[in-house]
């Protein structure tokens, strides 16, 4: 048996996890999850840069960064303008290191995996 105060934390806890989630308006959905973890861009040699550099970080929902697909998170980022987050991917920001981790990658290659990322997952529907 777990003390009735016991449980009203619990609660509590829960329940702010909860409103934080909504107050960022970015918890993506469980959709949005598979397509992340399973979509990689068309173009193979775009695919095999993703799949070595951005995926291990935007495929994933346990980490901070915009999951590809989650079309909310990345129309804020997008707000930006396409050539303040390409500079921030090259200098790095947040939990994100420079480059995104892809050191040869080119301003051009950028903008397609960001453009790819930001696609929404029910795009297609
Ligand atoms: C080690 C993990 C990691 C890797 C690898 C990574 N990212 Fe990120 N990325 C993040 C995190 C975390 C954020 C959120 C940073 C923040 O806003 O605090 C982010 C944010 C971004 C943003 C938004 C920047 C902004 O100004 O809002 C873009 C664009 C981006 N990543 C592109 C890429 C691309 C392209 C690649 C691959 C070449 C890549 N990322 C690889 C973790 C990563």
């Amino acid at each position: 048996m777990i003390p009735d105060k016991r449980l009203g934390r619990i609660t509590m806890a829960a329940l702010i996890i909860g409103l934080s989630a909504c107050d960022s308006n970015t918890t993506p959905s469980p959709a949005i999850q598979t397509y992340a973890a399973n979509t990689i861009p068309a173009s193979p040699a775009l695919a095999a840069i993703y799949q070595r550099s951005c995926q291990a970080c935007h495929a994933r929902g346990t980490s901070d960064a915009p999951l590809t697909g989650h079309g909310a998170a990345w129309q804020q980022r997008l707000d930006k303008g396409m050539d303040t987050l390409v500079n921030n991917v090259v200098a790095g920001i947040g939990g994100m290191p420079p480059y995104g981790l892809c050191m040869d990658c080119n301003t051009e290659e950028f903008r397609q995996l960001i453009r790819f990322m930001a696609i929404p997952a029910d795009a297609g529907e």
